[in-house]
């Protein structure tokens, strides 16, 4: 899932597992299609890797484990164990991954399903990717709280950590020792606002993201995969970033 660079560039498309046809995500192969010739990973559920995603398409698959709330819940975090871990050996995917809900109800729960998963993974060599996830408490996301999150992962032996950028992101990087990406959460209001987000996720110490609404919520999903990967395995500027997205979007990159 790591290209050469070193880092990773991660298409989400995994939220229909909780948020159903979402916006721009109702046909799954209609969107992931046109983006995986970009993507270093696809993050997609079960149902949509068998049957949303062809065997062709030849990209390493992070398989979403974890669910059991939707969101008509107040609550998204009481979650189990989905999928089990034959069934991500025989479909052939690359890790898996569960979210944690630190700091709810269901907190132990949570990580004491990680633990399972990662004890699960050790018997087959299946890496595990943890989430620190916040459900519908987008507030959380300070350096504080996804720090502890993200070292709880680690410390319950997660091999790479999904979390939130936030302000003083570099503290939450030092205090995890292992490999975070970063979400795009909700769809920001403008290309220049993810560029920004992503550099500076990088220049941090993130080893990537793992993006999805904001990448094909845009009306130009590709052009906007293209700058991110710039900014990933390339060093590109948020400045370079957006120039790379209008050209793109204008038709004058096609490859
Ligand atoms: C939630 O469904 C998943 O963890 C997503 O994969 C994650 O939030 C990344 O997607 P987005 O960039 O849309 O937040």
């Amino acid at each position: 899932m790591m290209n050469p660079s070193g880092n990773s560039v991660m298409l989400a498309c995994d939220h229909g597992y909780f948020m159903g046809p979402t916006r721009k995500l109702e046909n799954p192969r209609e969107t992931i299609k046109p983006l995986v010739p970009y993507a270093d990973a696809l993050a997609v559920t079960r149902g949509v890797l068998r049957s949303s995603v062809d065997p062709t398409w030849n990209v390493p698959i992070l398989l979403r484990v974890s669910g059991g709330s939707s969101i008509l819940q107040q609550d998204l975090s009481d979650e189990g164990l989905t999928v089990s871990m034959a069934d991500a050996v025989r479909l052939n995917v690359c890790a898996v991954a569960i979210s944690i809900f630190v700091g709810t109800a269901h907190e132990k729960q949570t990580l004491l399903n990680l633990a399972k998963l990662v004890d699960d993974g050790q018997e087959v060599g299946m890496p595990v990717m943890a989430i620190t996830a916040v459900g519908k408490e987008l507030e959380k996301r300070d350096a504080r709280y996804l720090g502890l999150a993200c070292r709880l992962a680690a410390e319950i032996g997660a091999n790479m950590v999904k979390t939130y950028y936030c302000e003083d992101f570099s503290r939450v990087v030092e205090g995890c020792p292992v490999p975070l990406v970063v979400a795009g959460g909700p769809k920001l209001n403008t290309e220049a606002d993810v560029f920004n987000l992503a550099h500076d996720a990088m220049g941090a110490g993130a080893k990537g993201v793992d993006m999805g609404r904001n990448i094909w919520q845009n009306d130009h999903p590709v052009a906007m995969i293209k700058a991110i990967r710039a900014i990933v395995h390339e060093g590109a500027s948020a400045k370079e970033a957006s120039d790379i997205f209008a050209a793109s979007a204008a038709g004058k990159i096609t490859v």
